[in-house]
């Protein structure tokens, strides 16, 4: 599904040039490395702040907590999801709402948005599944005629577009993760959000940082979210190469399109107009995607569902009485996705071998 060693036989002695010339000075806690990482991606992006922070998790829960987000509150989240996306909703102690995807996309359904806003919603978290964007166009004007901030989930798609411009850069913030199988991975737990508002960036930077500006005076309630530095040394000296990657993530995907379309009862995914995805994840959807998957795995392919249940209906929001059958495109979704290795350093043959063991399957 992945192999990392790949990509570090072909980064790894950039990074480790990047990194020895960074510990020497040992300025090991922000500082020049994080700043320069910070205005190269903020470049990257187009956007004016960039804020680096510990992981993509916290990353949603800083913005959050920058926009009062608290109990009595409600932010709507798509029912199919990873995880964290839900969670640091609840954990300060306001109310997710979960609203239905649209099966072909694997993201949020405006109309679902819609049906889910009520006086209490403070936010939207939009999240851009497997590197797609979502229907920005739509969802942005219903929370815009309301004013309800949205926040980008981009976890999965640094370097996806949408109309020509970076994802990330729509709503009020976009939050990125940085996590090693990432479309840009560090080398461990990293993150970042980015946003065009400069006081909400003050607030950003403050809350990473205990909640203080000026030593020792804690104005609010914050963390430790720092990006470690030399972390940031190593994503600068990844980030060159992020084009590189994303067109063979294009090409890998290119390729499965070509080769599974009609096969089986497969649904390749699909792209929405005026979308670029990114291809952090290649899912295809079958009825019988549990027997496939053991039958590739008895031949030696990778693969992984995400995610076997919707958001809503883990047990970690068991009390806020979701059913099984409320949101009926992310409980179909989650019973047929599969998602196939896609990482950038894939062989032909090896996009082969997987096709062709597929296509043996369904005959
Ligand atoms: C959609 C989505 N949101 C948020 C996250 C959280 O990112 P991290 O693992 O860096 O905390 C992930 C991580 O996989 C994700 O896929």
């Amino acid at each position: 599904m992945f192999d990392l060693t790949r990509q570090w036989a072909k980064v790894g002695k950039d990074v480790m040039a990047a990194i020895s010339e960074f510990l020497p000075k040992q300025q090991l806690v922000l500082g020049e490395a994080v700043a320069t990482f910070e205005a190269a991606l903020a470049e990257r992006l187009g956007i004016k702040h960039v804020v680096s922070v510990s992981n993509g998790t916290d990353a949603l829960l800083i913005a959050l907590t920058a926009l009062d987000i608290g109990p009595g509150d409600e932010v709507v989240v798509p029912a199919f999801t990873f995880f964290s996306t839900a969670s640091v909703v609840a954990r300060l102690g306001a109310r997710p709402v979960f609203a239905d995807i649209k099966s072909e996309t694997f993201n949020l359904n405006p109309d679902a948005l819609r049906r889910a806003l009520s006086p209490r919603t403070k936010a939207v978290i939009v999240v851009h599944l497997f590197g797609q964007p979502a229907e920005l166009d739509d969802i942005l004007a219903i929370a815009d005629s309301k004013k309800i901030p949205v926040i980008e989930d981009c976890a999965q798609a640094q370097g996806a577009r949408w109309h020509e411009k970076e994802v990330g850069t729509f709503g009020k913030c976009g939050c990125f993760s940085f996590y090693p199988t990432k479309n840009l991975g560090a080398l461990g737990e990293g993150g970042a959000i980015c946003t065009e508002d400069e006081s909400f960036a003050k607030r950003l930077r403050r809350i990473r940082a205990q909640g203080s500006e000026v030593r020792y005076v804690h104005e609010e309630l914050g963390g430790n979210f720092r990006l470690s530095s030399i972390q940031c040394a190593a994503l600068s000296a990844k980030l060159p190469h992020l084009d590189s990657w994303l067109e063979l993530r294009r090409r890998n995907a290119q390729f499965y399109n070509e080769n599974l379309e009609g096969v089986g009862d497969i649904i390749l995914p699909s792209v929405v107009n005026n979308a670029m995805h990114s291809w952090n994840q290649y899912s295809i959807r079958t009825i019988r995607r549990d027997s496939l998957r053991e039958f590739l795995k008895e031949n030696g392919v990778g693969t992984d569902v995400y995610y076997p249940r919707p958001v809503c209906l883990q047990p970690a929001f068991e009390e806020l009485g979701y059913l099984p059958g409320d949101f009926p495109s992310a409980d179909r979704v989650s019973h047929e996705v599969l998602s196939l290795p896609i990482f950038p350093e894939l062989e032909l043959a090896e996009l082969e071998y997987v096709a062709g063991m597929i296509r043996d399957f369904f005959s």
